[in-house]
């Protein structure tokens, strides 16, 4: 079992079930042209955040973590009308890029960039009574994960999704004696999301094109 052989089952995964994509391909191109490292989603986890978000109806979703905004379209596109994505990105230089790729992709409308670290600019997000959300997907600053968890359940209902991407980086989670503090983090995130009665979750194992790694899962309940 390689990378090389993930990569090829990726690709084919791609090509026998997402189709042709040419504004994916060209948020990805101008992403690259800018500079921004290739870290987004892959296309195949791309698809599953837009199944998640119609598997679970969401209408309103956060987005902590922008890039080039490859995955804040994923999601938005598969918005009913009416829906909103909100996306957090401290880089400002990320933020052009992302703000671009909103507008080639048709959907500054209903996605609205917020500039920041997102330590500072959720609380804001709160204040002006922008939740709750639907779906919530993580996907910034590791460390910073278990905080993050805590402004997600204020800005959740019962029934939201939270999704946290990159919780398993090579197996390096399931090293409890990590001293690398993105280690550190998501084991304390682990170790919150296990200690919260309201939530119910698990973490998803993926390899594919973006390598070894995985997705956090949880459901705010009642
Ligand atoms: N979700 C994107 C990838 C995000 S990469 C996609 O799949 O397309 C992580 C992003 O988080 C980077 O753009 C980085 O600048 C941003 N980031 C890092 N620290 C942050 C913080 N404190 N607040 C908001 N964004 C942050
Ligand atoms: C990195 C960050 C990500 O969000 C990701 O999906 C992959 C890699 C990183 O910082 O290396
Ligand atoms: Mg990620």
């Amino acid at each position: 079992m390689s990378q090389d052989l993930w990569t090829r089952v990726d690709t084919y995964v791609s090509g026998a079930l997402l189709g042709a994509d040419s504004l994916l391909d060209e948020v990805l191109a101008a992403s690259e042209a800018a500079g921004l490292p290739a870290i987004a989603v892959s296309p195949t986890q791309g698809r599953m955040l837009a199944l998640f978000v119609q598997m679970t109806g969401a209408r309103r979703i956060l987005e902590i973590g922008t890039l080039g905004g490859y995955s804040g379209i994923c999601m938005a596109r598969a918005l009913p009308a009416g829906g909103r994505l909100v996306t957090l990105e401290a880089d400002a230089a990320h933020a052009k890029v992302a703000r671009a790729n909103f507008a080639k992709a048709g959907l500054s409308g209903r996605v609205e960039l917020r500039e920041g670290a997102a330590l500072d600019t959720l609380p804001a997000l709160l204040a002006e009574g922008a939740g709750p959300f639907d779906l919530i997907f993580v996907d910034a600053d590791k460390p910073n994960n278990p905080g993050y968890l805590d402004w997600a359940l204020k800005l959740s209902r019962p029934g939201t999704l939270l999704i946290f991407d990159n919780v398993v980086r090579d197996g390096a989670v399931a090293d409890a004696a990590s001293t690398d503090p993105r280690i550190k983090a998501t084991r304390r995130l682990f170790d919150l999301l296990a200690a919260n009665p309201r939530l119910t979750a698990t973490a998803v194992q993926t390899v594919g094109c973006k390598g070894y790694d995985g997705f956090a899962l949880a459901r705010v309940g009642e």
